[in-house]
């Protein structure tokens, strides 16, 4: 049996699903999409990136009412909106309406990318965090790996494949909505707000030893008359928040998730082969994540990051390398990119949630979250409307992008070595404390 904050923080990581299976399940779909209603190349890109805007945007403004009305009332809205999107998606037959729940399913996505982590680091032991918090992108790779397989499996299904690619998400959506009415609010967010009596019963379940130490240590951290997030003393979070959500997207990941069969293409596998390869990335991305589960409170948030920037570094360089002569591009591309997705799973990935949801004081985290969720899907959006341009744009377009990504990450392993601190293992407050904010 699953201890409790292991039950409660893995229904609170479906949204980390939900996150994984909208931002693959597209890649099947948007080719019928874009001859259903003849879109031409801007529309088309439009379409697809609909969603990045509502994740944008969903990341953008979820703090405050977080904030206001507690992380569980907010998880609970992100289900709704994600059952009425993926309803939405599949059955409309005007284009806008189609864009619009795209945008609508993008927002929860970006919604509950900052509320899913926050609620998990509120609720989990110390000593598990990472591990819990990590749950997150566990889903996150499951939902992307599962899409993929999806798509593959409704591809043969004539004109309305589409439909049952997107429509399907329903499920997990639905499920998501039904458990999280079964789990607890934050005890740390019922503190803030003056509702001790409450948390006491939750801490206790959570198998908290020193409960009255617990709400001690929480109050004292709180200084809720002085909550604007940019201000001096919280300079240090914002700065470690946004750098490392930068860096997790100017590794090139989501660039490589979306467009996997174009790159395979370039390296010179005919079709079938270039949609297969996307299936391996997902399960080798699977793997790693798992894998660094396991060491992640062991090891240290930093150690996961350094071990990760070098890997990254060497298997960009050689896939920019592979690119570097337009057609003697070659099959060693495939075993790049899956070296590149083990690094990137076994250190950014596993890390940029726990440790965003995690380095600011719980004065902030809601803001803290939101800035950090935010900085990444702006960078998502960057990288992934740019990378096709360069590449159409010049002969030597997959090289030059490859070496920009991989020196980025070498920039990466400047930043872990000089700035980033290590938070395994101690408490919300105590990195607080040590991060010099009283
Ligand atoms: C991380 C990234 C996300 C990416 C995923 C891939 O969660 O933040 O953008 O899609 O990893 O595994």
């Amino acid at each position: 049996m699953l201890s409790y904050p292991v039950r409660i923080a893995l229904i609170a990581a479906l949204g980390g699903f939900l996150f994984g299976f909208e931002t693959a399940v597209i890649s099947g779909a948007e080719k019928t999409i874009q001859q259903l209603w003849a879109l031409d190349s801007f529309w088309h890109g439009f379409t697809v990136a609909a969603s990045l805007i509502g994740t944008v945007l969903g990341s953008l403004i979820v703090g405050r009412p977080a904030r206001i009305l507690g992380r569980k009332k907010i998880l609970l809205t992100i289900a709704v909106i994600f059952v009425i999107s993926s309803i939405g998606c599949a059955s409309v037959s005007a284009w806008i309406l189609f864009v619009f729940f795209r945008f609508t399913s993008g927002f929860a996505v970006g919604a509950s990318s900052v509320v899913g982590p926050m609620y998990i680091s509120e609720i989990a032991p110390a000593n598990l965090r990472g591990r819990l918090a990590g749950m997150f992108q566990l889903n996150i790779v499951a939902g992307i790996f599962i899409a993929y397989l999806t798509n593959f499996l409704f591809v043969g299904l004539g004109d309305h494949a589409w439909r049952y690619m997107l429509g399907i998400m329903v499920i997990p959506s639905a499920l998501f909505w039904i458990l999280l009415r079964t789990i607890p609010e934050s005890p740390r967010w019922l503190i803030l707000n003056n509702r001790e009596a409450e948390a006491v019963p939750i801490l206790n379940r959570l198998k908290e030893t020193d409960v009255n130490g617990a709400i001690q240590s929480i109050k004292e951290s709180v200084q809720s008359h002085q909550e604007k997030l940019f201000q001096g003393r919280y300079m240090k979070p914002v700065m470690y928040a946004v750098l490392l959500a930068m860096f997790n997207q100017l590794s090139g990941i989501n660039a490589i998730l979306y467009y996997a069969p174009r790159i395979f293409e370039m390296a010179g596998f005919d079709q079938t082969k270039a949609y297969l390869q996307p299936v391996y990335i997902g399960a080798a991305n699977l793997l790693f994540t798992l894998l660094a589960m396991t060491v992640i409170d062991k090891f240290g948030r930093k150690t996961l990051m350094l071990i990760g920037s070098v890997g990254m570094i060497v298997f960009l360089g050689l896939t920019a390398y592979a690119f570097k002569d337009a057609h003697a591009a070659n099959s060693n591309v495939l075993i790049y990119l899956i070296g590149f997705i083990a690094f990137f799973a076994f250190s950014q990935g596993a890390v940029i949630w726990v440790f965003i949801s995690e380095i600011f004081p719980n004065s902030v985290r809601s803001q803290g979250g939101s800035l950090g969720s935010f900085t990444h899907w702006i960078m998502a959006a960057i990288i992934s409307w740019t990378f096709p341009i360069i590449v159409e744009g010049s002969a030597n377009g997959g090289f030059y992008s490859f070496v920009f990504y991989s020196g980025m990450m070498l920039l990466q392993l400047v930043f872990i070595l000089k700035m980033m601190p290590e938070t395994k293992g101690k408490s919300l407050e105590q990195i607080q404390k040590e991060l010099g904010i009283k």
